[in-house]
């Protein structure tokens, strides 16, 4: 059922072809993955939206289908254990808890490992990272292909429910996506548990299908539940307390840089200017998100610029105006919260 590679109408545009589990060809998959496609992707839980988590642009194309106003932080799929150590740093607990667990419903938070080549938009920029391996023999196979984590939220729109049918992905997401496996009806049907093992005590972020129980009887203690300390702590998934956020003060929509200042630029022609008229010209770094204006790229450059500027020094990141259009709209958020976030901690 639902096999075709026809393409469809579907509100407007043309929809992804459906292929059953069964009869994909994994290599094609896998070559679409490389290109830098998304790829409605059946997990056992729900079905995902996935992505090379080691190709920023890529996953700024799913914060775009998403329609996601800001960018959450994204899980990265693994196809072993072995994999999502070299992706993150696991404590005994936390590999008790993956040794029990996977693959399955639950995706563990864990500092990222720093030779952890997953691309800064699956983070957020964060130095934690979620990572999963899931039971679906198809979303493994993809991921072994690719030879590279897989970076997936629920294929939904914002604000819309999980999809957990092929078809439910086409309604929502089938004009952005290459291509859709079909796998059947999602035997989960919830989101995997979350369990943040990051910190000093283990958190349940979030219920899913993974029992609490069945978590606490592995760990031999109970889960806390997210709190919102003024630190840099990730409270409840798509709510974290804090963001990525430079040490430095962060001024938006500036028409240049002020002396000492360091410069994200938008744009063709943004990065360059006659130094003294605070204009582009007196910033001692110049960091151009997209000199040719496109804000995919723009988005998967920028948590690697406010980092960058950080690390240099600077006094200040100074922010040119980005168009709030399409990605816009959560890069701007982002910024937003990066010059907020400074401006709370320093009242
Ligand atoms: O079952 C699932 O978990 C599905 C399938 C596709 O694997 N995925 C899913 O992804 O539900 P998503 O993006 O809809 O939800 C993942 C949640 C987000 O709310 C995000 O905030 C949280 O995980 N998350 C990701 N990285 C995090 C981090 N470093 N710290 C705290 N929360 C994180
Ligand atoms: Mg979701």
């Amino acid at each position: 059922m639902n096999q075709s590679n026809a393409p469809k109408a579907c509100a407007g545009r043309v929809a992804a072809p459906i292929v059953g589990a069964a009869s994909c060809d994994l290599q094609a998959a896998v070559a679409l993955l490389r290109r830098g496609e998304i790829l409605g992707i059946p997990t056992e839980t729900v079905y995902g939206l996935g992505a090379d988590a080691t190709n920023g642009l890529a996953c700024a194309r799913i914060f775009e289908a998403k329609g996601r106003p800001s960018f959450n932080p994204l899980i990265a799929h693994c196809a072993s254990l072995e994999m999502a150590l070299g992706q993150g740093v696991f404590s005994k607990k936390a590999i008790g808890l993956a040794e029990a667990f996977w693959p399955g419903a639950l995706t563990l938070v864990v500092r990222r490992h720093p030779a952890s080549a997953v691309a800064d938009l699956v983070t957020a920029g964060l130095d934690t990272i979620a990572i999963r391996v899931p039971d679906a023999p198809i979303m493994r196979a993809l991921i072994e292909g690719l030879g590279a984590p897989i970076a997936a939220p629920s294929a939904n729109r914002s604000g819309h429910v999980s999809a957990t049918t092929a078809l439910a992905v086409a309604e929502d997401l089938g004009g952005s996506l290459a291509l859709i496996i079909d796998a059947g009806p999602s035997p989960v049907g919830v989101e995997s548990t979350i369990v943040d093992m990051s910190g000093k005590t283990p958190v349940l972020l979030r219920p899913g299908g993974l029992a609490r129980a069945d978590i606490e009887a592995v760990l031999g203690e109970p889960l806390d539940s997210p709190t919102h300390p003024a630190g840099d702590r990730p409270s409840a998934p798509g709510m974290l307390a804090a963001h990525y956020a430079p040490s430095c003060p962060v001024r938006l929509e500036a028409a240049g840089a002020r002396p000492g200042e360091g410069l994200i630029a938008f744009g063709p022609g943004a990065a360059c200017g006659p130094g003294g008229s605070g204009g582009p010209g007196d910033a001692v770094r110049i960091v151009n998100l997209s000199p040719g204006g496109d804000l995919r790229e723009a988005a998967a450059n920028l948590f690697a610029a406010l980092r960058s500027l950080d690390a240099a020094g600077v006094a200040g990141i100074a922010v040119m105006p980005i168009p709030a259009t399409g990605l816009g709209e959560a890069i701007n958020d982002r910024l937003r919260r990066a010059a907020l976030g400074r401006l709370a901690e320093t009242r």
